[in-house]
Order: C-alpha cells, then sequence, then structure tokens
C-alpha cells in the first residue's frame, strides 16, 4: 500500500505544508510572511500569529493539490525543532490534532535532518538522481552551518559546527548595515553578480578542524564600513556591488574550503549543499568548478527546496515512517535540539 505523509514546517517565519507518497513530492505549498520585513528580522510573536491564520488554508490547499483525500492520509510529519518556540506549537499542536482526529502515526522532524534529505525528494517526470552514501553535506541556513556525514538517510554525524554565527547570519547582519531589508542573503546574491568579488578582502578566521567561525568577518566587516563612511558618507552607495561580491566571496571561500578539507579527511566523494544559503549562486558556482576539479559528484539542491519547505520534512517523515519511528501525542516543540 502507498506511504503518503502530510508534512509541516513552522520552524520560523514560513508556514509550510506538503504531500509526500512513496518518496514524490505531491505538493509543496508555503506561506511566507512579509510582516518582518520593516523589523530588520523575524519577531517572534508576530511569526507565531501568523502561523495560526496560515496553518489550516496552508495543509488544505496542499491536499488539494495533491489530490488526496484526508482518508488517504497514513502519518504526519512536523518540524519539531529547532526553531521558534511559539511557531513551532503552531504546527505541532496541527499536526497532533490531525493525527489524533485520524488515529494515524505522528512523526517529529529535526529540521536540520530535513535540510539534507532534500536530495532524496523524487519528483515525477524528472531525473531521480540521488545521492549514494557515505554522502557528505554541507548545511548553511539562517541559524546553522554544519558538515554532515550521512551514512543512511537516518543516520548522521555532524562533523564541523560554527563556533559563532551562522553563514546565513553573516549575510543577513553585513546586509542590514548596508541597507538591505531581513533576509539580506537574496538580494546580496542579486547584487554581487554585478561587482568585482577582489574589491575589498575581509579577515577569514582560522578555527581548527572543520568548524566555521562568521563573527570575525561580521565585525571586520561593520568596522571597515565605519571608517570608510567617516571619509565619504556615500561609500556605501558607491560600492554596493562591489561590497557585496567581496562579502560573498568571503563567505564562500570560508564555506567551501573547510568542505574541501571535510572530503580530504573522509575521503567521500557524494558531495551536496543544503539549507537557505545553498542558493546563492556563488556558493553553487564555487562548487561545481570544485566538483569538476577534484571528481565530486555534486548534488545541488532545486531552488524552491533550499529554503525551509514542508516538502523535506514529508520526506523525513517517509524514511521515518519506514522505520515506523513514530512519536507520542504527548509530544513538545524543542527550541533548541
Ligand atoms: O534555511 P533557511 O530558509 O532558514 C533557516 O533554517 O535558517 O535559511 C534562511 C537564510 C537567511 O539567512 C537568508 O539570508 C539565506 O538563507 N539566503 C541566502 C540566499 N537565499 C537565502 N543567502 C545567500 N544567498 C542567497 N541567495
Ligand atoms: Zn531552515
Amino acid at each position: 500500500m502507498a506511504v503518503t505523509i502530510l508534512a509541516i514546517e513552522s520552524s520560523c517565519d514560513d508556514t509550510s505544508a506538503a504531500v509526500v507518497r512513496d518518496g514524490y513530492i505531491l505538493s509543496n505549498l508555503i506561506a511566507g510572511q512579509d510582516v518582518h520585513r520593516s523589523y530588520g528580522g523575524v519577531v517572534p510573536e508576530l511569526a507565531s500569529r501568523a502561523h495560526q491564520a496560515n496553518i489550516v488554508p496552508v495543509a488544505d490547499q496542499a491536499l488539494r493539490r495533491a489530490g488526496v483525500r484526508v482518508e488517504e492520509i497514513s502519518a504526519v510529519a512536523f518540524t519539531r525543532g529547532p526553531g521558534l518556540l511559539g511557531s513551532l506549537l503552531v504546527g505541532t499542536s496541527f499536526a497532533k490534532g490531525f493525527a489524533l482526529a485520524r488515529e494515524i502515526p505522528l512523526i517529529e522532524v529535526n529540521h536540520l535532518h530535513a535540510h539534507v534529505l532534500v536530495h532524496f525528494i523524487l519528483q515525477k517526470g524528472r531525473e531521480e538522481r540521488v545521492p549514494q552514501f557515505p554522502f557528505l553535506c554541507l548545511l548553511v541556513s539562517g541559524g546553522h552551518t554544519q558538515i554532515i556525514l550521512l551514512t543512511n538517510q537516518l543516520e548522521m554525524k555532524i562533523l564541523g559546527n560554527t563556533i559563532d554565527d551562522a553563514a546565513g547570519e553573516a549575510f543577513d547582519k553585513c546586509g542590514k548595515v548596508m541597507g538591505f531589508p531581513y533576509p539580506a542573503g537574496p538580494g546580496i546574491d542579486k547584487l554581487a553578480s554585478e561587482g568585482n568579488k577582489k574589491a575589498f578582502t575581509f579577515a577569514k578566521p582560522s578555527v581548527p578542524g572543520l568548524d566555521f567561525s562568521f563573527s570575525g568577518l561580521k565585525t571586520n566587516f561593520l568596522y571597515f564600513l565605519r571608517d570608510r563612511l567617516k571619509e565619504d558618507p556615500d561609500f556605501i552607495v558607491k560600492n554596493k556591488t562591489d561590497l557585496c561580491a567581496s562579502l560573498q566571496h568571503t563567505i564562500v571561500t570560508i564555506l567551501v574550503s573547510k568542505l574541501v578539507r571535510a572530503v580530504a579527511e573522509t575521503g567521500i566523494r557524494e558531495i551536496g549543499i543544503a539549507g537557505g544559503v545553498s542558493a546563492n549562486s556563488g556558493l553553487r558556482e564555487a562548487m561545481v568548478v570544485e566538483a569538476k576539479k577534484k571528481q565530486w559528484n555534486l548534488y545541488l539542491p532545486e531552488l524552491g527546496y533550499t529554503t525551509d519547505n514542508a516538502a523535506m520534512i514529508g520526506i523525513t517523515g517517509y524514511y521515518k515512517y519506514l522505520r515506523k519511528e513514530f512519536t507520542d501525542q504527548d509530544v513538545a516543540p524543542l527550541a533548541r535540539i
């Protein structure tokens, strides 16, 4: 019998629902939240309220688009964490209620695990190219920067982690100083393509092993702009494309050089990237270049699966369903895992 998962993601500021059947995506809906734009970051209380307003219509639409009736759902998968507690509570409560009413299993999913498993989402009519194991994945999002080793879809080990800020935070915080709305990553990416990546040089950290650090770069970028603005108040406006290109180049270089090191240490050649920052065109280009040079089998996620989405929760839920890894109704969301 077909395994059909209804998946819910509500960890931050996107309310998303998806339907996954036997590993194939049938629908994936995302309702974003513009209410945060003018605040320069996500306001947790506003995010939680918007999730409450969006969750039922988004889940309803996901089922309609998939052409699936509620009776056909085998289990409900939801993001347990990490994320904003108030946001997670909305998705968790919805999933629990749905599973209880339908008397079907409930499956908790770790948001970071799910970002990595986007590489296993199948789509009808598309090439079925999925990573072989062991698989090495660079997870780069607004809250995390990790190098993860997977031995199968459900077993993973974190080989490297950021000791301070995440790569997405570096984009967002530096972008904020340049006047970009939140999140700044996509805007920086766009302008970077018109700038000179060698125009300015910013600090690259020296962190041992496979760990990352981005707080030094952020401080360096801030002080650099403060000093230049003293000389010329229009410095940012005049140099915005070069600033974006140079900042992006620095972040990409930090990320790729650690991944190259991880490959050298593990000997693994099945390599992927995931998370919001994996949409970055500079990072994607650098990965393609490196993969060609070092003969990696490279997996770049589709752009729609880079930022938060429920399809990734659905595919993770599907693999957990096959192993009967179900969750009790007394489960509570976790802001940190
Ligand atoms: O994975 P995600 O949607 O949410 C978290 O789980 O954090 O990632 C959001 C992050 C933000 O920091 C955003 O600026 C960044 O991903 N981002 C990008 C791009 N698109 C999204 N950063 C650089 N270039 C992009 N094209
Ligand atoms: Zn995420």
